[in-house]
């Protein structure tokens, strides 16, 4: 039940109120917390979509929606209700001046402008300026009102900067919040935690003491029914630019002197700013890029991405990215740090993988093995230190076998973890920026991924095939075996 005492009473507007992240993610987030007691019973959310639907009718997807994303033991008849009660809809088209404002100014009028007020845009990117340009003209961006922005925020530098120009036209930046749920998966806040509460680990958290570091986020969904949005954006725009950046960002940073949000990002801001930049010439040496061919998932026969996408098809997306990324500090020098995602992997994992060095020499009978730290973000979130220890098997000599120290979050805390949204969604309304991405670090994200994209434009490394249900393409392979290393799968062979 509930720690954290209840946010202030607020209206939460989602424009792409019909869409699968408010259905699946949004609304579930909201319940739970409403269910934990930190919602006031006076807040309202109020869906906007283009359909003509009646407020009964999306309370029923709302009803819908719970039943079918929330665990049924934490659904109970009379909070789903109570929850419910407090959904409104608006029919709306945000891009265009001529819609019904005037309604959803009506309800939005009805409560006093000292309310918080939260826009949440889950639709198309290329609507954020046109949508925040009509809340502003209405009149519907008072001194108390967020936006959220979801990812991905353009398709490159210049696209994401002139969204940020037009959004920030209407929002000052410190009421822009740029949601990565990454940010809000509890493993991945607890990199600070650990990093920076633990000495043991962040004295040795140098070039010093670690071989590389990997960080994966491997699927086995495909691309289901999104293939329109994602064949125009691929793995390296998808997961590479935001999520798998910025968990690379809260690896490597340096301490921040505060938990304060500015405090945080600026550090992150320098991990993004010192990553050595790949040229479009140079992608062959430091990526590698796959698309997916039928395979088994399971014991299910799945089909190829081109299949997924639809008859006749053809297309070059790759579904499948792994990558050398060099942080040019004196932390880091010389350690790489490998990232990959992919669709239809052998397992759903993501995870942090940090090697560290082998012992310079051994006085026992085997070398021991380098120590080895493992962070999972999901699922089974928890931490392992894979130490050396006495063989236990009864010999004439002092022989080491490798053992696991292992937390398991959900059981050392007896406590259910909380989808990332949940969190997230009520610190907009908190106003508390520091799990949410700053202008500036999409900004140098995308400065770095851009030459990347634009090699592969150019056809300068190839997009290999790979088999649905594997760890993806052998060229993901060679980018590590040419420095000697593995991916933490190989590892266990
Ligand atoms: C989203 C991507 O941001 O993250 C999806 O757009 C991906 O393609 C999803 O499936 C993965 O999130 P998670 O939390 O399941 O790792």
């Amino acid at each position: 039940m509930a720690h954290l005492p209840p946010v202030d009473t607020f209206d939460y507007i989602v424009f792409g109120g019909t869409g699968d992240l408010t259905m699946r993610k949004l609304l579930p987030a909201l319940y739970h917390r409403y269910r934990d007691g930190q919602i006031p019973d006076a807040s309202r959310i109020i869906g906007t979509a283009r359909s003509a639907l009646s407020r009964a009718d999306y309370q029923q997807r709302a009803t819908a929606a719970l039943h079918e994303h929330v665990k049924p033991e934490a659904l109970d008849e009379a909070t789903v209700q109570r929850f419910v009660n407090m959904v409104y809809y608006v029919s709306l088209n945000g891009a265009e001046a001529d819609s019904d404002w005037p309604t959803l100014k009506t309800l939005l009028d009805a409560v006093p402008a000292t309310r918080i007020r939260v826009y949440y845009l889950a639709t198309s990117p290329s609507l954020y300026g046109q949508i925040c340009e009509n809340l502003s003209r209405e009149g519907l961006v008072t001194g108390q009102s967020r936006v959220v922005l979801e990812k991905p925020i353009g398709t490159d530098l210049a696209s994401a900067e002139a969204i940020n120009d037009s959004v920030g036209r209407h929002f000052p930046e410190n009421h822009i919040f740029r949601i990565d749920h990454y940010l809000g998966k509890e493993t991945v806040q607890n990199l600070i935690a650990l990093r920076f509460a633990n000495p043991v680990f962040e004295r040795r958290w140098t070039c010093d003491a670690i071989e590389y570091v990997q960080i994966t986020a491997a699927e086995t969904v495909g691309v289901e029914g999104r293939g329109a949005y994602y064949d125009r954006s691929g793995a390296l725009r998808d997961m590479i630019q935001n999520h798998l950046l910025q968990v690379l960002c809260l690896v490597a940073m340096d301490p921040p002197v505060s938990l304060e949000a500015d405090s945080v990002r600026n550090e992150k801001l320098k991990v993004l700013h010192a990553l050595k930049p790949i040229s479009a010439d140079d992608v062959a040496i430091y990526t590698s890029r796959g698309q997916y061919m039928r395979g088994t998932t399971g014991d299910r026969t799945v089909s190829s991405y081109l299949e997924d996408l639809g008859e006749g098809v053809t297309s070059e997306t790759e579904t499948f990215v792994a990558l050398k990324a060099e942080i040019l500090t004196w932390r880091w020098g010389n350690v790489p740090f490998y990232l990959r995602s992919g669709k239809r992997m052998a397992e759903k994992s993501s995870e942090i993988v940090i090697q560290f060095k082998s012992a310079p020499c051994s006085i026992f009978t085997n070398k021991p093995e380098p120590n080895r730290l493992i962070i999972r973000i999901q699922p089974d979130e928890g931490v392992m230190l894979s130490v050396s220890t006495k063989d236990p098997t009864p010999t004439d000599s002092l022989a080491l076998r490798q053992a696991d120290i292992n937390i398991e979050f959900e059981k050392a805390f007896n406590i259910r973890y909380p989808d990332a949204y949940e969190r997230l969604l009520l610190d907009v309304v908190r106003g508390d920026p520091i799990l949410f991405i700053r202008r500036d670090e999409v900004a140098a994200a995308w400065r770095w991924i851009d030459p990347i994209e634009q090699g592969w434009r150019e056809n300068k490394a190839p997009l290999e095939p790979y088999a649905a249900g594997t760890w993806g393409p052998e060229g993901a392979r060679n980018l590590l075996s040419q420095s000697g290393h593995l991916w933490h799968e190989d590892m266990k062979k």
